[in-house]
């Protein structure tokens, strides 16, 4: 491979024509976007014990009450971009949301699309276009871009959950931006995923949810928990995991971003592919250990941790464990490039 010229082997005052004139050589700066066999990331493995945010969280809600917030939120950052950092990856941005009892997040309508993994806490709902949803651990809850959305608690213990966007793609291609409105009528009667859409397989014939983009917007975690346990019964010794789709398409639940839940029996290990895409893997219960890239990161309940595009990773579950990967393989599936390679 020949080394490319440096910004060094041209004279000053070529530099200085080149600046004035607005441009600037590309072959010292090629192999920047142009790596060779593979992306060089920015993005580095990030750990968050919630046993250290929580109380970080609580702590927010004594000092910002939620008019001055909007929406409480600690901001995950990635470590290789720095504390501050709107993204744990490329492509990912991941908060973790409080709501205390009687409190209410105003509705509002973005380009982004949101998906909640619920954390701590009973009561919590959020509306979207309408549809009251309940809010249990371990849910996932979507609000696509487009759809109004507000969160209420009825409860009496703080509600938190983890936000999962795809934020940082909208705000690269400078499409990001939200619109506000008073709090939305909620339809009286259960969501979706409680009426329509019970089975795998089946789509109710007469939907009220069909011609919508994103029919299902509430994802129960002990369908999800359940259907990973009878897949384990047969996995003889793989792991059982399962994609999160839309129920009506068989697509991914976004255009942009797609979740995964995985289960691993007490003292199993996973050493998946290298792929492409980034990951948030976000413990809805168990205990182990996960090396990535090299890393050590032991996790508990709660736990979010982060890994960068063609990263190593090796997961060993100490307890009985469950996982939702959190991924922009979606994305680079569209864009043509997702990839896996065997280790
Ligand atoms: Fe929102």
């Amino acid at each position: 491979m020949t080394e490319l010229g440096t910004l060094d082997d041209l004279p000053q005052d070529y530099r200085d024509a080149l600046t004035a004139a607005g441009v600037a050589p590309l072959w010292p700066m090629m192999r920047n976007v142009l790596p060779h066999g593979k992306p060089n990331p920015i993005t580095k493995s990030g750990y968050w014990s919630y046993d250290a945010l929580r109380p970080l969280l609580l702590r927010a809600g004594e000092l910002t009450p939620v008019e001055k917030a909007e929406r409480r939120v600690l901001v995950l950052s990635d470590p290789g971009r720095g504390a501050g950092a709107m993204q744990a990856t490329a492509s990912l941005y991941l908060g973790m949301q409080l709501l205390l009892p009687g409190e209410a997040a105003p509705a509002h309508v973005h380009t982004p699309s949101a998906v909640r993994i619920i954390v701590e806490g009973e009561g919590g709902y959020t509306v979207v276009d309408g549809e009251k949803l309940p809010m249990h651990e371990g849910d996932l809850v979507m609000t696509p871009g487009g759809d109004w959305h507000d969160h209420g608690h009825d409860g009496g213990a703080p509600v938190v959950w983890l936000d999962v966007l795809d934020l940082p793609i909208f705000v690269t291609l400078e499409g990001s931006y939200a619109t506000e409105g008073p709090l939305q009528a909620q339809r009286n009667r259960p969501d979706a995923a409680l009426v329509e859409y019970t089975a795998a397989g089946l789509v109710p014939s007469r939907s009220r949810h069909r011609a919508r983009r994103y029919p299902m917007a509430r994802f129960p975690w002990e369908r999800t928990e359940a259907a990973l346990r009878e897949i384990a019964r047969y996995a003889d010794g793989g792991i059982a995991e399962v994609d999160y789709v839309n129920p009506e398409t068989g697509e991914d639940v976004l255009p942009t971003m797609g979740f995964t839940a995985m289960m691993l029996a007490a003292g199993q290990g996973e050493s998946p592919p290298l792929r492409s895409s980034s990951a948030a893997f976000h413990v809805v219960r168990g205990r182990g250990r996960s090396t990535i890239d090299g890393k050590v990161i032991a996790w508990g309940p709660k736990d979010t941790f982060t890994a960068a595009p063609f990263a190593q990773i090796d997961h060993q579950a100490q307890d009985e464990s469950f996982l939702v990967r959190a991924h922009d393989r979606p994305i680079q599936d569209k864009l043509g490039y997702y990839e896996e390679r065997t280790r």
